[in-house]
């Protein structure tokens, strides 16, 4: 499992398009670069820099008791029923971002739902919920009117937003760096004293809450308490970035973490690895949604991209990517059946 975890789609669906680039220092390295983002796979073109995607992977997108039959006999490459979030933002001299708007991308339309907001959370499970953060508190989706309404009573400026899966328990992330939990529907909060001075919170799929503060250095926060992330370079803190993204939903207790342009997993254990990727400094996302897993999201230079395996397996590839992936094919087969668009491929 682990040789498609993280962000080994990107990799594969980029390999369709250009020949791998082997690192040469570390044969087994493989490097993203910007041909790998093919403008065929563009989704949307903003005129902002795009910082967060959201791809629900709950009932909004994948409904598991969905009998309608058009669905399963859709083409598998169809992604047109697919509905992302998205955060557009200009990045000012000092890294301040400055608020442009979320949007909801719904059969390749992008319509602003919300001009303040910065963040979009739901859970991994039957609801149909997603959260926005906002400058001025918690809104949530109406997926009927395609708007943003108001949640709860909370009021703060808030930039980061996670929703557990199973209760309706939110955690959020306010602009002075504090975490709260959030309950009773929006209208109870309690600080986290134990989270100090967050820059972003990330949940993985067993509701471990990941953080990290001024020092780059990444904590997980687990029923144990908060936990220190080991084996990661000791230099964090000079590097010019970090970030944590939600990892594909096959890593259980992990999240992605981003250093520079290095990626790793980094666990609710403490423990952290090498995903086996690099993104030449051009090829970097400035958002990433590889949640999905066999259909990933990633932004760069204003656009959205998707990567849709499954229809990268059946087109025309070169030899060298075809051994690659036979070589992968039970792991790809293995995700595919837990992949909660199994049905559609079943059908
Ligand atoms: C599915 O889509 C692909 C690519 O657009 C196309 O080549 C193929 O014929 C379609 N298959 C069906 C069953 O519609
Ligand atoms: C796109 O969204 C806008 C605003 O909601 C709406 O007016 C327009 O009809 C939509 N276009 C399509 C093709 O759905
Ligand atoms: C979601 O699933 C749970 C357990 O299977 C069920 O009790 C609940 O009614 C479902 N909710 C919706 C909105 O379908
Ligand atoms: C941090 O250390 C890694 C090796 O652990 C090195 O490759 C990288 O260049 C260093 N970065 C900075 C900014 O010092
Ligand atoms: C930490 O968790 C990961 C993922 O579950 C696992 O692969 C690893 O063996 C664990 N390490 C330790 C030291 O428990
Ligand atoms: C596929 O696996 C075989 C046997 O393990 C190995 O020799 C070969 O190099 C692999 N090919 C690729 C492209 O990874």
């Amino acid at each position: 499992m682990k040789i498609l975890t993280s962000l080994a789609v990107i990799s594969l669906a980029g390999l369709v398009f250009s020949a791998p680039t082997k690192d040469d220092n570390d044969g087994e390295k493989l490097i993203v670069t910007k041909s790998m983002f093919d403008k065929e796979l563009v989704k949307y073109t903003g005129s902002h820099d795009i910082v967060k995607i959201l791809l629900p992977l709950n009932s909004l997108n994948f409904d598991e008791d969905d009998s309608s039959e058009s669905k399963s006999h859709s083409n598998e490459s169809d992604s047109d029923d697919i509905i992302l979030f998205f955060v557009e933002a200009d990045i000012d001299s000092d890294g301040k971002y400055v608020d442009q708007g979320l949007y909801v991308l719904k059969k390749g339309n992008a319509t602003k739902i919300l001009n303040h907001g910065r963040d979009a959370a739901a859970a991994s499970d039957n609801s149909t919920e997603v959260f926005f953060a906002a400058a001025d508190g918690i809104y949530t989706y109406n997926k009927q009117k395609n708007t943003a309404e108001k949640y709860g009573t909370i009021d703060d400026s808030i930039i980061g937003i996670v929703k557990e899966s199973g209760s309706d328990v939110i955690y959020i992330l306010t602009e002075n760096h504090e975490v709260y939990k959030v309950l009773n529907k929006g209208t109870k909060k309690e600080k986290l004293d134990d989270v100090v001075n967050a820059k972003q919170i990330v949940l993985d799929p067993s509701n471990n809450l990941y953080f990290y503060s001024d020092d780059k250095k990444p904590y997980t926060r687990t029923h144990e308490g908060v936990k220190k992330i080991e084996g990661l370079p000791d230099n964090l803190s000079s590097q010019s970035s970090v970030t944590l993204v939600k990892p594909p939903f096959m890593i259980k207790d992990g999240v992605v973490f981003v250093v520079e342009n290095n990626v790793y997993i980094i666990y609710a254990n403490g423990t952290s690895e090498e995903a086996g990727f690099e993104f030449k400094p051009k090829a970097k996302p400035s958002a990433y949604a590889p949640e999905a897993a066999l259909l990933q999201y990633y932004a760069l230079d204003k656009k959205i991209y998707e990567f849709n395996v499954l229809t990268m397996l059946m087109s025309d590839i070169v030899d060298e990517l075809k051994e690659f992936l036979n070589n992968k094919s039970e792991d790809i087969k293995s995700i595919s059946k837990k992949s909660r668009f199994s049905h559609r491929q079943n059908a």
